[in-house]
């Protein structure tokens, strides 16, 4: 496994790379749903490369950048043991530059959800995830369904500007209680830990309603904010029912359906979904 920090560097070694190349970027800090998105990359590419970089430009002013989780010893460790072949670890002055000033901006379906509360967000994201297709050039890029709005972001943004490459979307990894695995559940003390067990629960309870036959949005919405409000450690952000492409909020349940939650649990907060088809 090679790791490599400088642009120049990534450049002069993809030429001698296998194709295609399979990419996985990360913010590092890495868990078993990261692990489950390199090994769909092994299993399909000739050349598996990693980014770990904690981007500060989709931090807002409040948020946690500096406190963001990292361990690069042990990141490096579960990728090698994964059979990564390159880790790409730029510095924040490598990738932003003094005088940096071009942006990929995504419109419209950035307004909702994770865009709404947290403006330029999906700026920055859009940002540097351009910035790393370009200089990995990669055949398939992969994205776990947790962060069902940056997926759709992400594969608009290659439609839109023509982007050669495959998006591919991999299911969210859960803890044994349904948890999503997250970077951030580390925050969680351990009694908020175990509460954080009714994202999952309220999630399932949407998918159950549907499968009964209910389609009226606000009914879901209801009976999924009665029971996170049962625990009182949770403080809801926001749950959405919106359709799955156009992230816009519906009224009457239409298939593919994004089911999105928004829970504050102690300091962090808590991110989940589920689509009805
Ligand atoms: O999902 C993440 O970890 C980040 O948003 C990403 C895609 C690596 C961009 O910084």
């Amino acid at each position: 496994m090679k790791v490599i920090e400088t642009i120049v560097e990534m450049n002069r070694l993809r030429l001698k790379l296998a194709e295609p190349v399979g990419f996985v970027p990360t913010m590092g800090y890495l868990h078993d749903g990261h692990l489950a998105l390199v090994n769909q990359a092994r299993s399909e590419n000739s050349t598996v490369v990693v980014s770990i970089f904690v981007n500060p430009t989709q931090f807002g002013p409040t948020e946690d950048f500096k406190s963001y989780p990292r361990d690069i010893k042990r990141d490096l460790a579960m990728l090698e043991k994964a059979k990564t072949d390159i880790v790409f670890m730029p510095s924040a002055a490598e990738m932003y530059p003094p005088r940096f000033s071009s942006w990929v901006d995504v419109e419209k379906i950035t307004e909702q959800l994770e865009g709404a509360v947290r403006p330029g967000h999906f700026r920055g994201v859009a940002t540097v995830v351009a910035k790393l297709f370009n200089i990995v050039r990669p055949a398939r890029a992969y994205f776990g369904q947790k962060d069902a709005q940056q997926m759709t972001v992400i594969k608009k943004m290659v439609t839109d500007l023509n982007m050669n490459l495959e998006v591919v979307a991999c299911p969210t990894v859960r803890e044994p209680d349904g948890l999503a695995m997250s970077s951030r559940n580390t925050y969680l003390k351990p009694e908020e830990r175990k509460a954080a067990a009714v994202l999952y629960q309220s999630l399932k309870l949407a998918q159950q309603l549907w499968s009964q036959g209910e389609k009226d949005a606000e009914k879901i919405r209801r009976q999924v904010m009665e029971l996170i409000q049962k625990q009182p450690l949770a403080r809801i952000e926001y749950v959405s029912i919106a359709d799955n492409e156009t992230l816009e909020e519906l009224d009457v349940v239409k298939p593919p359906a994004l089911v999105s939650l928004v829970v504050k649990i102690g300091k962090p907060r808590l991110i989940d979904n589920v689509v009805l088809e």
